[in-house]
């Protein structure tokens, strides 16, 4: 599985990416805004920068809901370097829009994806990557690590290529459960991947260890 980091932050990619563990990033309108990136001059930059950061794919998110819009957007941001895949949201003109990439080279990131139906779609139109938001699926009471399991069997029963992205990740349990569950990325916030780090048995066998050293 690879990981990829969600969120605009350079601070947090850099420090995800020190740990060599670092597949490729995520971003959105949200997490963009909450860095204070305003402008087009300033969005391009940035994608650019993260692009330099990091040896990956990068997912830069169109703001168009029409075909032209998205096209013509998403051509602009696939211009910045060859790791950008543009992502578009799970709505009609969405779905022409990156069978229009897939057409012509350019990746795609399907976001905003809640049901196995729209990940059929997203595969069927040849997107590279179908964002399903497992926290935001949560949050309505319903399993969203469920939604992962079924559609990594309904594209591994059907042969579709299109990677499973697991997004709204909240925890480190949940990228536990994704893996188990078969996706193919989880794109998480810098907490939860360092919190695969903690076990206290750990520390305290460090602790001991580094207690023992000292006798040595
Ligand atoms: C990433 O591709 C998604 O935009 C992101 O994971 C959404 O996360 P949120 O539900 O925490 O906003």
């Amino acid at each position: 599985m690879k990981f990829f980091i969600d969120t605009a932050n350079l601070a947090q990619i850099k420090e995800a990416n020190d740990l060599g563990i670092l597949d490729g990033v995520t971003t959105n309108p949200s997490l963009m805004a909450k860095e204070g990136v305003k402008g087009n001059d300033a969005i391009m930059n940035h994608y650019k920068t993260i692009c330099e950061m990091v040896d990956g794919d990068i997912s830069a998110e169109v703001f168009s809901t029409d075909f032209d819009g998205i096209v013509t957007e998403g051509k602009k941001l696939a211009a910045i370097h060859p790791n950008i895949v543009v992502k578009v949201p799970m709505i009609k003109d969405g779905v022409k829009a990156i069978k229009w990439f897939t057409d012509n080279g350019i990746k795609t990131n399907c976001t905003l994806v809640f049901s196995a139906g729209q990940a059929i779609l997203a595969a069927k139109a040849g997107a590279k990557y179908v964002s399903p938001f497992i926290g935001r699926i949560d949050d309505t009471n319903w399993d969203g690590v469920e939604l992962i399991a079924q559609i990594a069997h309904i594209y591994s029963l059907q042969g579709f290529e299109t990677e499973i992205l697991a997004a709204s990740i909240r925890s480190s349990l949940h990228i536990v459960k994704c893996a188990e569950a078969g996706a193919d990325v989880c794109t998480c916030p810098l907490d939860s991947i360092l919190g695969l780090l903690k076990h206290p048995l750990t520390d305290i066998g460090l602790a001991k260890f580094l207690e023992d050293a000292k006798k040595m």
